[in-house]
């Protein structure tokens, strides 16, 4: 009974979360991010959806802007172009620094984002980027959460809701 209930309030919070950023994951644009790696076997699609979907529960948890942080999250890493080889064919060697930037004139030509999912995306670097300090909550969450995935995603370790970790989700196909 106690596990049913568990069972349902957990396929009801991940349905809530697929329908929060839905429109952003199918996007052409968006989905070009599934062409570059991230962190270890993971793209930079997956990685977003990954970050998108702690920011989405954390958020909520705190009463905070779940749909912000969740939609911010999942276009923070918009950059398109694979950072392992970035420097080496364009000479750019501060992708840790300009990359927030360039995700955040990505997206703003694509969708309409709103000041807090702008200063996710602007500061999710932080303190990498000393200047960008967030000026919202969500965008400390993001930190967080962007951190959390990025070492587990590194250290190969599964830390995806199990129904999530399917075939379908680790090609980023599972919102097709
Ligand atoms: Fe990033
Ligand atoms: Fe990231």
């Amino acid at each position: 009974m106690f596990y049913q209930t568990f069972k349902e309030k957990r396929h009801k919070l991940h349905q809530d979360f697929y329908d929060t950023v839905r429109d952003l994951a199918k996007h052409p644009v968006v989905r070009q991010m599934r062409l570059f790696p991230q962190h270890g076997d993971t793209n930079c699609y997956r990685h977003c959806l990954n970050v998108a979907f702690y920011n989405y529960l954390l958020c909520r948890l705190l009463h905070l802007d779940a749909r912000s942080a969740a939609r911010a999250a999942m276009l923070h890493d918009l950059f398109l172009y694979d950072w392992h080889t970035h420097a080496a064919q364009t000479g750019e060697h501060f992708h840790g620094l300009t990359h927030p930037r360039t995700a955040y004139e990505n997206a703003r030509k694509h969708f309409h984002l709103n000041p807090t999912e702008k200063d996710v995306i602007l500061t999710h670097m932080w303190p990498v980027t000393p200047l960008a300090i967030p000026h919202t909550p969500e965008g400390w969450i993001t930190i967080f959460s962007d951190k959390y995935c990025g070492a587990c995603e590194t250290g190969h370790r599964r830390k995806l809701p199990r129904h999530r970790n399917t075939a379908n989700h680790r090609k980023g196909n599972h919102l097709s």
